[in-house]
This record gives C-alpha cells, sequence and structure tokens, in this order.
C-alpha cells in the first residue's frame, strides 16, 4: 500500500560534509546518518521521506519544483543559501507546499549575515540550534501541520 504523506527533505550546499565540517558547531553525525533517522521516523508515521542535497542551487530547485507533484511538504536546511537565495525562495512558494526551514545551529546566535533568512518569511515554521534534532522536530512538526490540515 503506498504510503498517504510524503516529504521532500532538502539539504543545501555543503551539509554532504557533515560530520567533518566544523565539528564544533554541526556536531558530528553525518548526513547518511541523518537521513537515515528521517526515513525511519517518516516510516514510524506513515510517511515516505525523501532526501536529496546538493552543493548547485539549480539542483536544488529542479528538485523542489518536481515536489509539487508527489510530495505533501518541504523539510529544508537552505544551508548558506537560507541568507542569499531569491530563487530558492521563489521555488518554495512556486511548489505551493507547506515548508518547514530547520538549521542545526542557532543561526541567531551566529554572525550577523546569518540572522537573516529569505526562506523563513515564507516557511510555516523554523526550527534551530538542535543539532540532528532541529532535522527530527522539524519533520515532526510538519507532518503535525499536515494532519492537522
Ligand atoms: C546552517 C546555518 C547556515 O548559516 C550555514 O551556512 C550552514 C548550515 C545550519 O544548519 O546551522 O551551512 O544552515
Amino acid at each position: 500500500m503506498a504510503d498517504a504523506l510524503g516529504v521532500l527533505v532538502v539539504h543545501g550546499p555543503n551539509l554532504n560534509l557533515l560530520g567533518t565540517r566544523e565539528p564544533e558547531i554541526y556536531g558530528s553525525a553525518t548526513l547518511e546518518e541523518i537521513d537515515a533517522e528521517l526515513e525511519a521516523f517518516g516510516k514510524q508515521h506513515g510517511c515516505q521521506v525523501e532526501c536529496c542535497q546538493s552543493n548547485h542551487e539549480g539542483v536544488l530547485i529542479d528538485r523542489i519544483q518536481e515536489a509539487r507533484s508527489w510530495a505533501s511538504g518541504i523539510l529544508i536546511n537552505p544551508a548558506g543559501l537560507t541568507h542569499s537565495s531569491v530563487a530558492l525562495r521563489d521555488a518554495l512558494i512556486a511548489s505551493e507546499l507547506p515548508v518547514v526551514e530547520v538549521h542545526l545551529s542557532n543561526i541567531f546566535a551566529r554572525e550577523p549575515f546569518r540572522h537573516h533568512s529569505y526562506v523563513s518569511g515564507i516557511a510555516v515554521g523554523l526550527i534551530s540550534g538542535f543539532g540532528v534534532d532541529s532535522y527530527l522536530l522539524g519533520l515532526d512538526a510538519l507532518l503535525r501541520h499536515l494532519e492537522s490540515d
């Protein structure tokens, strides 16, 4: 039987390096471990989770555009594109899907240029600062949001 819900998880640039990239800020979990946790969490909740990561903005935009045809929502850590990309924001709006934004670190406790997000204003909500748990809390929040619709 097909799962009723589908969520696209989008990881932005440099998140493929998790585990070795500034572990004092981003922790020691790898992207593969995070994706496995998200997929398992989704499965427990009857939701098919599909994860993607790219260092290329256009690839992420293509995946978001495609999600419109199959997904119920998008969980995204836009990484550095959070603070720079109008095009990513536009793609998320065009998808017409509910978006939850997550960050491993607390972007508001860091450099001022990280305090502004192009995504937050069009997201259902934002979770920032809980490491890997930001993703799990974000997926939980997105599923609750979808179920309350
Ligand atoms: C990040 C925060 C961003 O400012 C940064 O550019 C990242 C990761 C986070 O998950 O904490 O690449 O999105």
